[in-house]
């Protein structure tokens, strides 16, 4: 049997319109939007994290966070005894954080566009590996020096269950499960809506192994 027309073209061009799961008036789960890119994100990412090597920061409160925390761009989000905060140098090695990727930089731009976001120009990307077991509690992204511009998020790696919350700690979450390659932008109205991930789930990814790689675009400066 012949396939049909709709056949062919699903084949020839699988992500030309990934899949776009509204979660929030100005929030969005653009689905497999970055595989197509992956294997250009992925040595980009390994020449990061040479420079700027995962390590476990310390929370104000004194507890050592469950995520290995790198960044590249002009600002990395930080965090030590003394706060939160976005510095332009990485505190272990004192020199500037590696030059954010042109990968990286496409992609985060071109997600945010599709969500409805066509100025965003990313200044940080932080980096979070979650081994099996780690995790990030609700949170308002909120160190950045403004808010106009939205939190752009790709999900690499063992699957997560993000939580995507309201404006109160205590509001009412959806969970909302992430995939490699799935990007999730909110911004605007939603921008600082609670957010967090539970607990990963034991797990081997064919690319990435037991990890779960999540980088956070923002502008922060
Ligand atoms: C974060 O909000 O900092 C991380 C979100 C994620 O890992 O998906
Ligand atoms: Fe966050």
């Amino acid at each position: 049997m012949q396939p049909s027309n709709f056949d062919l073209f699903a084949d020839n061009e699988p992500q030309q319109q990934p899949r776009a799961d509204q979660i929030g008036e100005q929030s969005w789960v653009l689905r497999g939007f970055a595989l197509p890119v992956v294997d250009q994100l992925l040595p980009a990412l390994e020449n990061v994290l040479e420079a700027a090597p995962l390590r476990s920061m310390m929370t104000p409160g004194g507890f050592s966070m469950s995520v290995g925390t790198s960044s590249c761009g002009a600002l990395g989000w930080i965090t030590d005894r003394s706060g939160y905060r976005y510095s332009s140098v990485d505190p272990l090695s004192g020199a500037p954080w590696p030059a954010m990727p042109e990968a990286f930089a496409e992609l985060a731009h071109s997600a945010a566009t599709q969500a409805g976001f066509p100025d965003f120009v990313a200044d940080s990307c932080l980096i979070n590996r979650y081994i099996p077991g780690a995790k990030m509690s609700l949170h308002q992204d909120k160190d950045e020096n403004a808010y106009a511009a939205p939190i752009v998020s790709l999900s690499l790696g063992l699957p997560a269950m993000f939580l995507f919350g309201g404006f109160a700690r205590s509001d009412k979450t959806q969970r909302v499960p992430l995939l490699h390659g799935d990007m999730v932008i909110w911004g605007g109205v939603d921008r600082l809506r609670f957010h967090g991930v539970l607990p990963i789930k034991q797990g081997r990814h064919p690319q990435l192994g037991e990890q779960r790689i999540n980088l956070t675009f923002r502008v922060a400066g």
